[in-house]
């Protein structure tokens, strides 16, 4: 089977936004308490934070995680994560029916973000809360000393404002199952009084409001429409939310479903240009996706672990997916997606990072480990920095459940002009056949070399990474791939993630 594909130096998409390669930490399960932060760990700071975890985390190059939820956010007080560790408040979580014992607040998370490298989106309680702590916290956290705020965050032992820039407004506040649920209307109002406010206060934060928790909501894509008809002048971006499952075991649709995230983020997209027309704006709005990953591996877990239990447990092992190989498919046909939707996908964050649905596992006291899914995450974000290439692709297909014509091979291209590289992201779908790739880059003058060739693959789909073998699923270098007279030959085995880079002439 072949495949063609034609890249040019000026076909391009956008310039790609690095924030779409952040990530997400919820006060959730295991995520902080043994995940990034665990006092007496061998390999823990004088802070508690877990030593092996923030290398593989350093490692990925995150820009920005957001924090501290996620559902959990929606009865959150952040006040009771500030202060002398001793004296805060243990608090039951209504979202995931756990205590947190607040030993990690926002101080503490952004040690964490300077020791790994990243930088705190931060999420504000719309759900129990409002209009008021929002702004309180946002001056906690940024304002001068001097006032009520600043002088409480010196005398906890900061004095220099943190200067959070990004702030979500609320989180999935479409979700009947979210602690102060509103309808699109009651939660457009208060989204936009809340923003006006923080404005009011630094008119350059960068400000993000809830849209949809998944396309399959009821309310989709109407609730993006009338909160954006109460916000659109006051916030930057709306965000999306999608989780991907193989609950039936078919993986060629599994492997489709990157279709229809493509189809949400155009419709997300027609929306917000609807709104901007009604409103004669000539601003532009673009999407967070602030919550993405594969999620299903746990959900009988968690039930039996929730229906079982009676009473508030401390950091639980709430979904704790084992990711397999197959997952590796799905997490690069998502990324391929966020680069090929780079002109309004500007964030995204995979969810989570760490024990929670994430590509980081740790056991407490004991190691950490890289997931299946970290690889495809970890070389988009390292490598997939740059402008989009507007690919045409010549690819047989298959009909599946989320679209017809599926095409066998999915790819999405980065071109570093400083660096002088192109960088090229393919999924091969096919279940049995290797694909020929033919890759026209005569586009970008007559000279280019292979310098990088990885490959994932697996005789079994299922196979996983654990704590006792952690190197099931890893990456290797490609062999036979080459450029002559400007097309480059590579063949992509069946049901296989390969990054391919050149050097440009
Ligand atoms: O990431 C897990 C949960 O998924 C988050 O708390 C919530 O925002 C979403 O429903």
């Amino acid at each position: 089977m072949k495949a063609n594909v034609t890249a040019h130096r000026d076909y391009t998409i956008a310039k790609i936004d690095e924030r779409v390669y952040s990530a997400f930490l919820e006060h959730l399960g295991r995520a902080i308490y043994s995940g990034i932060y665990e006092p007496g760990h061998p390999t823990a700071d004088k802070n508690g934070m877990r030593g092996d975890v923030a290398q593989l985390v350093r490692d990925l190059k995150i820009p920005y995680v957001r924090y501290p939820g996620g559902n959990f956010v929606s009865a959150y007080n952040w006040e009771d994560g500030v202060g002398p560790k001793d004296q805060r408040p243990t608090r039951l979580d209504l979202a995931w029916h756990t205590a947190d014992a607040n030993q990690v607040g926002i101080h503490e998370f952004q040690d964490w973000c300077d020791l790994v490298g990243t930088k705190p989106m931060l999420a504000i309680n719309l759900g129990s809360r409002g209009l008021d702590e929002a702004r309180n916290f946002v001056e906690y956290t940024n304002g001068p000393t001097g006032s009520y705020w600043g002088d409480l965050r010196k005398k906890n032992g900061r004095a220099e404002p943190f200067d959070c820039r990004v702030w979500c407004l609320g989180n999935e506040m479409d979700g009947p199952w979210q602690v102060g649920h509103k309808t699109a209307d009651e939660y457009g109002r208060l989204a936009n009084e809340t923003a006006k406010t923080l404005r009011a206060f630094d008119k350059s934060l960068e400000l993000i409001v809830c849209g949809s928790s998944h396309s399959d909501m009821k309310t989709y894509p109407e609730w993006e429409r009338i909160v954006l008809e109460h916000t659109y002048d006051s916030v930057d971006h709306i965000s999306l939310h999608m989780y991907f499952a193989n609950r039936t075991g078919h993986t060629q649709n599994y492997l489709s479903l990157n279709h229809k995230l493509d189809r949400y983020i155009s419709t997300v997209e027609s929306t917000i240009n609807l709104v901007k027309a009604n409103k004669r704006s000539q601003r532009d709005v673009t999407i967070s996706f602030d919550e993405w990953n594969v999620w299903y591996h746990s959900n009988e877990q968690d039930r039996a672990i929730l229906a079982g239990n009676e009473g508030w447990p401390h950091a639980p092992r709430l979904l704790e997916d084992i990711y397999n190989f197959e997952d590796v498919l799905q997490v690069g046909l998502i990324l391929n997606t966020f680069i090929r939707k780079s002109n309004v996908v500007k964030m995204a964050c995979i969810a989570q990072l760490v024990n929670v649905i994430a590509p980081i596992m740790t056991e407490p006291g004991g190691a950490a480990w890289r997931q299946t899914i970290y690889y495809p995450y970890y070389f988009a974000s390292v490598f997939g920095r740059g402008t989009a290439l507007n690919l045409s692709v010549k690819s047989p297909g298959y009909d599946a459940e989320h679209d017809d014509n599926v095409p066998y091979i999915d790819i999405s291209g980065v071109h570093d002009e400083e660096g002088g590289t192109a960088t090229f992201f393919a999924v091969n779908r096919h279940p049995t056949d290797a694909l020929t790739m033919e890759l026209s880059l005569q586009g970008f003058g007559d000279r280019a070399t292979v310098i990088d060739h990885q490959v994932m693959t697996h005789t079994n789909l299922r196979a996983t990474n654990t704590l006792t073998a952690p190197d099931t699923v890893v990456p290797r270098k490609g062999s036979g791939t080459v450029v002559s007279d400007g097309t480059l030959t590579a063949s992509l085995p069946p049901h296989s993630w390969q990054m391919i880079r050149v050097k440009l002439s």
